[in-house]
């Protein structure tokens, strides 16, 4: 049977790598979460201590290898060898990905290496342009949305279970800031595809957003061999 890709967007908070992850384990795909190695470019522009002009951030990308390792914990993310998963979710890193995520070289150079991981089929890619700019001929598209304070909410969850302190209200000013930079930018913005099914996951538990998008796997396995 030949291996979808499907594709998984949405602002921030919206449950996309906690729902992407499970639809991958289930399936047995590979797991891609975009969002991680736009970080990690961050991360690593941050922690050069350059400019973060997009020429300043254009040099150094030659120089970044970024790998991604699937484990039964999730993904962790490195960053020329090195296992920076737990550096990704720092304030710092959050407060700037809008912008380095902004630029075409950097997206130029992410987009090429999600595209090289989902050629074969059988990924599941959460981001803010997979059905949209990495890959429009997706099989499968998915939009998830929450409320706004239904989002802040299990963001700051994750967040304290990482031991990062911050209020509901700090959360839920950050994720509007950053779903207005990324919906607005030029380059590749936060969209929903017109062919995506939009799943508003305000009131499902993470077991029904799971099922929600199988179901979707299932009819489009369905029609593909009927
Ligand atoms: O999903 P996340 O919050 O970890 O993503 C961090 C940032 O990366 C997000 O604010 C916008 C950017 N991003 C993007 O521009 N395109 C993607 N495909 C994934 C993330």
């Amino acid at each position: 049977m030949r291996k979808l890709i499907i594709a998984i967007d949405g602002p921030a908070g919206a449950g996309k790598s906690t729902t992407a992850r499970r639809v991958a384990e289930r399936l047995g795909y590979l797991y891609v979460d975009t969002g991680a190695m736009y970080r990690a470019v961050t991360f690593a522009v941050l922690r050069a201590g350059i400019s973060l002009c997009e020429e300043a951030v254009a040099r150094i990308l030659p120089q970044l290898q970024i790998g991604l390792r699937s484990t039964p914990g999730g993904q962790r993310t490195l960053l020329n060898g090195e296992d920076i998963t737990e550096q990704l979710r720092l304030p710092e890193v959050t407060r700037w990905v809008s912008l380095v995520s902004s630029y075409p070289s950097v997206r130029r150079f992410l987009v090429e290496q999600q595209r090289r991981l989902g050629q074969g089929g059988g990924v599941v890619m959460d981001g803010r342009d997979i059905g949209t700019v990495v890959f429009p001929d997706a099989d499968v598209k998915v939009f998830l949305t929450a409320s706004l304070p239904v989002r802040a909410r299990r963001r700051l969850r994750e967040l304290q279970e990482r031991g990062i302190l911050a209020t509901e209200e700090e959360v839920a000013s950050d994720l509007q800031r950053r779903d207005l930079l990324d919906s607005r930018r030029t380059e590749s913005p936060l969209s929903c595809a017109p062919d995506a099914v939009v799943v508003d996951t305000t009131e499902l538990t993470i077991e029904e957003q799971t099922e929600s998008v199988l179901e979707l796997v299932r009819q489009k396995l369905c029609n593909k061999s009927g």
